[in-house]
């Protein structure tokens, strides 16, 4: 007679004795197929894995005991139970609560159709993978790791949400700062180092004139402090001869993506729109720009994204569509759409219309003025990564003007501090202070 089949779902990303003991008991009931969740299974509820889904599989095939591995490509069981028809599904018993309670309750159900039982496993105590994660995130990242991260978030989530970071502080905010919805763990996927915030934090307008050497070196502060991949705002990328220079610095870097727009001369920010006078590159100028640039750069991960300001420059969507096809023809890894239009409907039919044509290059959004629409939304119109531009700094300003007021005002600070954060926590906020 057959072995019995055993079914065993891991996401298996930092292998540990708990992961062993439940194959170890699966293997007493039969043979062990590992159905490993993939990279988009996994970020469909909690953050990208460190590995990737080979590694991880690969790992898994050489333990002990494991007779098979197959991708499991969602977070539900059923698809890869109702392919296999297993005689058990073997997981710890921590699955009986919480959000994976759901989920095993229609395992339970799927198996009953054929007779199939759940074996639930006592869960190993003293170890988990969120202390452990706790700890890798202590021991910090690569710039290779960091660099590769945004390909592959493109690649495993609906859209990517990055958020502008301007200091060590605004990164650290990024990095760390977790909201559950309904069981399920919600972070920032990455930062976004604006030219706009940039300058406006060190008193200078945005037109370029903070240089490169400053703004990498402020940028270090948050590489230093964070895990999380950065797209830089390399504003119109400067002249060729330039670009590729920048190219390597932020390669070498472990950035994993800079955005060029395509203007010339002197460059006012985008949301000015047509009140700042604001020249368009031509096709053909900025193509080669992008084209330079992907020659300059050194490993195939790096993304040079091509950031089309028709919109902004009041022309319609055939120029950005035109435009678009051309900038990917030369190179490009991505195009950001950008508009200062409050409906959002000049992007959702750039995004609708170029994806008749480009069914998976990636799409970058900044919903500063459309900022009504979800993220649901926003991936449904073909959207791969939301960028919030500008909103550590615009909410930080106005509460040290109040500060301020408050301060002046009442020739104290009395009635500044309940504005404040207590100097307990402020001492207690990054780790080390003591
Ligand atoms: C920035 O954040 O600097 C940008 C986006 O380039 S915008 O300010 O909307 O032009
Ligand atoms: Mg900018």
């Amino acid at each position: 007679m057959a072995n019995k089949k055993v079914y065993v779902g891991m996401s298996a990303d930092i292998i540990h004795p708990g992961h062993l003991n439940i194959i170890h008991e699966a293997q007493k009931l039969g043979d062990v197929i590992v159905g490993v969740l993939t990279d988009a299974a996994i970020a469909s509820y909690k953050r990208l894995p460190y590995l990737n889904y080979d590694q991880r599989s690969l790992v898994v095939k050489n333990l002990k005991g494991v007779s098979e591995v197959i991708p499991q490509t969602t977070l539900d069981y059923r698809p890869n139970l109702e392919k296999i028809k297993p005689d058990y599904v073997v997981h710890g018993d921590d699955w009986k609560e919480g959000v994976q309670k759901e989920t095993r309750q229609k395992v339970i159900e799927t198996m009953a159709k054929w007779g199939g039982k759940v074996i639930d496993i006592p869960y190993t105590q003293g170890i988990s993978s969120t202390q452990l994660n706790q700890k890798l995130k202590e021991i910090g990242t690569t710039p290779e790791i960091r660099l590769k991260r945004l390909r592959r978030l493109i690649a495993s989530k609906p859209i990517v949400r990055i958020c502008e970071s301007h200091s060590g502080l605004t990164g650290l905010i990024i990095e760390n700062t977790v909201v559950d919805v309904n069981g399920q763990k919600r972070e920032f996927d990455g930062m976004w180092s604006s030219s706009l915030t940039d300058s406006t934090s060190k008193g200078k307008p945005d037109i370029e004139a903070v240089d490169l050497t400053t703004r990498l070196h402020d940028l270090n502060d948050a590489l230093e402090c964070t895990t999380k991949p950065v797209i830089f705002d390399g504003d119109t990328g400067g002249k060729i001869e330039h670009f590729v220079f920048t190219v390597r610095t932020l390669e070498r870097l472990g950035i994993s993506a800079v955005i060029i727009e395509d203007k010339v001369g002197l460059k006012k920010n985008s949301l000015f729109g047509t009140d700042a006078i604001q020249t368009q590159d031509s096709i053909e100028h900025f193509c080669e720009k992008i084209h330079a640039g992907k020659q300059a750069q050194i490993t195939d991960d790096f993304m040079i994204i091509a950031r089309i300001e028709s919109f902004i420059a009041g022309k319609g969507l055939d120029d950005a569509l035109k435009r678009a096809n051309a900038y990917i023809e030369a190179g490009a890894d991505g195009i950001m759409i950008h508009s200062k239009d409050k409906s959002g409907e000049d992007i959702k039919s750039f995004c609708k219309e170029l994806r008749k044509t480009h069914s998976s290059i990636p799409i970058v959004v900044v919903p500063t003025t459309y900022n009504h629409i979800t993220e649901t939304e926003l991936a449904e119109w073909g959207a791969n990564v939301v960028i919030y531009a500008n909103h550590m700094l615009r909410s930080a300003y106005p509460a040290m003007v109040n500060t301020a007021k408050s301060i002046l005002t009442n020739c104290r600070s009395y009635e500044a501090n309940d504005m404040c954060m207590p100097v307990k926590e402020i001492l207690e906020l990054i780790p080390g202070t003591k």
